[in-house]
């Protein structure tokens, strides 16, 4: 299994993205501090990744601490939780893990005779458990997901949903490699995905990893391709999913959906349960990432635009739920209308 971020005594061992597919090379962070920094330059990158990280984070920040009791360890885990909670701000998987721990916090060190010590322990087993979790999660959205997909032809994927965004298997390339597994004969298509070129350099990568026949497009050949026939599916990740099945995914998700409406491809969307934000209505709310300007002008250290002149680099767009075909979950397949399908497998849920 492709090793994205591992628990380790000495911190999180991160496998460094912004350096593949040419150097395979793993850095470790030994603060939460240093997580942060990780995850705002996207050595590691991809919403439940990004989660898992985070929450591995606040567990190292705590193993780490000298606090001399709970109450002192709570203010400081405060911070820990405001500084990792400001990295990245488009990705719910952040937010999601990190209310996770805190709820956790808050429960262990109310149980009475809690110490430091018990507190440190739960919030590492927890971090473990979402690790745990998160594969198993990608792992049931490939059995939900690969009877969608052709059983021969072409499937789009737009930025990296796989095993580097995830902490295994990936949601769209779960799917993937999952209707592989089941004997489908596909052939993927990459985009490149401009300008950080998660589709040229990691999903590449990671499906040639797995002899997944593969091949890269520019961003702007997937009309093209849909036009003479060779795209049959499309299936993306996210990072935000609203209440009405709106979604956030990487920059240049909504104009692939758009192209495959026209062309009558299904388009489908797969994340876990913690990428869905019911509290967030719509798509409008949802906030989106602006990068540094750097990251469009130079490539490789090498300026590639005149001095001076303006850039744009939102990291997301909305896809609004119109386009979606299926949300695919660990849950189970959701259709819309999504307002419905959203509530009501959320509300079974609870009554579960
Ligand atoms: O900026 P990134 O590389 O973190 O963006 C990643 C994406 O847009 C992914 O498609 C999304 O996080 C889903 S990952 C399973």
């Amino acid at each position: 299994m492709i090793p994205t971020l591992q628990w380790t005594d000495e911190g999180v061992r991160f496998l460094d993205q912004t350096r593949l597919p040419l150097e395979e090379i793993y850095v470790t962070a030994n603060s939460y501090q240093d997580v942060a920094e990780v995850i705002v330059t996207m050595v590691v990158r991809g919403a439940p990744a990004i989660g898992v990280a985070a929450a591995m984070g606040l567990a190292l920040g705590v193993k780490n601490s000298s606090a001399a009791g709970v109450p002192a360890l709570a203010a400081e885990f405060d911070t820990m939780c405001r500084a990792l909670a400001a990295t990245r701000p488009t990705a719910v998987n952040l937010f999601w893990a990190i209310e996770r721990m805190k709820r956790l916090f808050a429960e262990v060190s109310q149980r009475s005779g809690a110490t430091v010590a018990l507190v440190r322990e739960a919030l590492i087993a927890e971090a473990q458990r979402m690790y745990d979790e998160d594969i198993a999660a990608c792992r049931r959205m490939g059995d939900y997901g690969a009877p969608l997909l052709p059983r021969q032809g072409g499937v789009l994927t737009h930025c990296n949903a796989g095993a580097l965004a995830t902490c295994g298997y990936g949601t769209a390339l779960g799917v993937i490699r999952s209707a592989v597994d089941q004997g489908h004969d596909l052939h993927v298509f990459a985009d490149e995905t401009r300008p950080f070129l998660q589709g040229a350099r990691l999903t590449a990568w990671e499906l040639m990893h797995d002899h997944i026949p593969t091949t890269v497009l520019c961003d702007n050949m997937a009309a093209s391709l849909m036009r003479q026939g060779k795209i049959q599916a499309v299936v993306v990740g996210a990072d935000r999913i609203a209440a009405n099945g709106d979604v956030a995914n990487k920059i240049g998700t909504y104009g692939v959906a758009v192209l495959a409406k026209e062309h009558g491809i299904p388009f489908y969307v797969a994340a876990p349960w913690s990428t869905i934000d019911l509290r967030t209505a719509s798509g409008e709310a949802i906030p989106i990432e602006q990068r540094p300007a750097r990251e469009v002008t130079h490539h490789a250290g090498k300026q590639l635009t005149p001095d001076g002149v303006g850039i744009e680099n939102p990291a997301f767009d909305v896809t609004p739920a119109k386009y979606v075909t299926a949300i695919i979950t660990e849950r189970g397949v959701l259709r819309p209308p999504y307002e419905e399908s959203l509530q009501g497998l959320a509300g079974v849920l609870e009554e579960r």
